[in-house]
């Protein structure tokens, strides 16, 4: 049996039970070789390169599970949109004075652009960016780290989610690009705080550890105009809502938006840990995991998953 859902002005026919097609899918990504897990810090390098999870949150409260979907992993850059969405509430329109919404065209820790652009990063979605966002946080909240947890953990209903210290430590030894970064934008006064407690913001942001189901479920208020479909509690206005998924369609999957965009057709962010969310307005959001990644830092399987699952229910909001 099948339901017919309105996305974004369009009809998606997606089966009531999605788990067949999910495991489908899921075998044929494991077939994929391509793919080198994340070696920057041993942390990340150690992770078994074999792990590989697909899961859709629909928003009737349904949670559909494939593959090692109950193992946490490090969510890395995922963690950009959590730290976005309290920025974007404490600063309001400001934000957009101190961080464009541009692509940047660049790996994410490209560090280039940043001084060309007079220490104003393209995005939020990108380190620099990212790193800007958490100067927002340190500034305006007196324990930034506990306003994101006590915010993630409302969204995903669990309170055990939290980082991981000894990738959070390791980033720190590992950082010095960052720090660059960071450093930068400060000459351009575009950092208030001290860089070393923005740092330590953005390091143990990226060592937060969630699974594919808390991912998808914490993040369905993207789906639903801006409302947690649990709780019913407005996260973000709509507008903001909209404005999140527009970022992340032109910048979630770095310098592979644009083919991301024309393959899949749907709001999405990665992390280096192999995790990648997508989101599909009015119907849910679907998280995918597998460490190895591909030449530009996004999940190789994680992306087969996705563009798969999106070509099969014609998910594409384009
Ligand atoms: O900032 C860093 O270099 C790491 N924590 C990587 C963050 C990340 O996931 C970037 N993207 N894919």
């Amino acid at each position: 049996m099948t339901h017919d859902v309105i996305s974004g002005g369009q009809s998606i026919n997606a089966p009531d039970n999605l788990k067949p097609l999910l495991q489908e899918i899921l075998q044929q990504a494991l077939r994929v070789g391509e793919g080198k897990v994340a070696d920057y810090i041993p942390a990340l390098a150690e992770v078994k390169p074999d792990y590989c999870a697909l899961t859709v949150a629909t928003l009737d409260g349904k949670v559909t599970s494939v593959g090692d979907s109950e193992v946490a992993f490090s969510i890395q850059s995922i963690s950009k949109i959590f730290g976005l969405m309290l920025a974007m509430e404490r600063m309001g329109e400001s934000l957009w004075d101190r961080v464009q919404m541009e692509p940047s065209g660049q790996p994410f820790n490209s560090i280039v652009q940043l001084e060309w652009e007079r220490g104003i990063p393209r995005n939020p979605m990108i380190n620099a960016g990212a790193i800007l966002v958490s100067d927002v946080l340190v500034s305006h909240y007196s324990t930034s780290k506990a306003a994101v947890l006590s915010m993630v953990r409302g969204l995903c209903n669990n309170d055990t989610l939290s980082a991981d210290s000894r990738v959070h430590e390791s980033e720190r030894e590992h950082g010095s690009r960052n720090a660059a970064l960071a450093y930068l934008m400060k000459s351009f006064g575009n950092i208030d705080a001290d860089v070393e407690e923005v740092l330590d913001h953005y390091f143990w942001q990226c060592a937060l550890t969630m699974n594919t189901e808390d991912l998808a479920r914490s993040l369905a208020f993207l789906a639903n105009r801006g409302k947690c479909p649990r709780s019913g509690r407005q996260i973000t206005s709509h507008r903001d809502a909209q404005r999140i998924n527009a970022l992340l369609s032109t910048s979630g999957m770095y310098d592979q938006s644009g083919q991301f965009a024309f393959t899949v057709g749907l709001p999405a962010k990665s992390g280096v840990g192999g995790g990648i969310v997508a989101i599909v307005p009015d119907y849910g959001v679907i998280a995918a995991w597998s460490p190895p990644l591909n030449s530009y830092g996004n999940s190789a399987r994680g992306m087969a998953m996705i563009r798969n699952l999106a070509n099969q229910l014609g998910l594409s909001v384009y």
